[in-house]
């Protein structure tokens, strides 16, 4: 396995690939890979002949208060995981082969980006669409992986590709989880035993929501309030939000028809975490 650090190291190997004729996969990541991300590559190594994994925590989008410096990072250890689970490339690019001085072009969508994670977080989406863009320009893969773990992102970069013709496949993966329920994270490191232990309440709630959902309850309302309150009850719990939306829109919905995505953002403490289910 490779490591690349240029986008010119990148283009070159996938070209030479390119001419044998191969398939290439992509997964995107900000690194300190867990299963949630093995994953993904290993999903991306059985379709596809070669497979590039970036490695970028990437400054766009994070916002201002966010966590961009303490972001937790290792790539020797990434780098390991790459390797055994398949990859052929990593890309690990500092932030000046990303964005050169002066960089001045973005992609920005105005639907799927509004409510959500978009509310609080109102530049996130610019920073993944632009990187995620550039990424696909550089890897021009045949395929790229995404986790429903981040619901929003998926369907956002699923528009996005649509959108502006990449002809890639944007492939959605199911969220992996610690044995406990907990949705695996990057972000989990930040967690005291204390906090960790509250965490399990974003699984807890929202597994009661998908129980009323399946037992035939139709109020989304109910079902949110259902979700919060049970939130509500670890005191180390704060809601960023509590949603239950269409699928295809992310609008919310009044009534449980179709496809419906609920996601909920809660702090623990001072991290702030997200989880989801989507229910047909
Ligand atoms: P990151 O948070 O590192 O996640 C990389 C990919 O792994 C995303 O598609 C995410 O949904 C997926 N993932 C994370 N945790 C998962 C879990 N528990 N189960 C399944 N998949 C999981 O998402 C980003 O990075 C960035 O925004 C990025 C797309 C790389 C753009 O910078």
């Amino acid at each position: 396995m490779k490591i690349a650090v240029t986008v010119k190291e990148v283009r070159n190997q996938v070209n030479e690939w390119r001419r044998q004729g191969m398939s290439v996969g992509l997964v995107p990541t900000m690194g300190y890979l867990h299963e949630g991300h093995k994953s993904l590559i290993t999903r991306a190594v059985s379709e596809n002949d070669k497979v590039v994994v970036s490695v970028f925590v990437n400054p766009m989008q994070f916002g201002p208060s966010e966590d961009l410096e303490s972001y937790p990072r290792d790539m020797d250890r990434d780098a390991a995981v790459c390797e055994e689970a398949g990859a052929a490339l990593v890309f690990h690019p500092e932030p000046s082969e990303m964005y050169h001085e002066g960089f001045s072009s973005y992609i920005d969508m105005n639907t799927l980006t509004e409510g959500l994670c978009g509310k609080s977080r109102p530049t996130h989406f610019r920073g993944v669409c632009t990187v995620v863009a550039k990424l696909f320009n550089i890897v021009v893969p045949d395929r790229a992986y995404f986790g429903q773990k981040d619901a929003q992102q998926l369907a956002v970069v699923r528009h996005m590709a649509d959108d502006l013709s990449y002809g890639i496949e944007i492939i959605g993966c199911p969220i992996v989880r610690e044995e406990d329920g907990l949705a695996k994270s990057s972000r989990n490191t930040y967690l005291s035993n204390e906090e960790r232990k509250a965490a399990l309440i974003l699984n807890k709630a929202l597994s009661e929501g998908k129980k009323l959902i399946n037992s035939g309850e139709k109020d989304a309302d109910k079902i949110k309030a259902t979700i919060s309150d049970i939130i509500n009850t670890e005191p180390l719990a704060r809601i960023d939000y509590v949603e239950v939306v269409s699928w295809d829109t992310l609008e919310p919905i009044k009534e449980i028809n179709g496809q419906v995505l609920a996601a909920v953002a809660v702090f623990i403490g001072k991290t702030r975490l997200i989880d989801n289910f989507i229910i047909s």
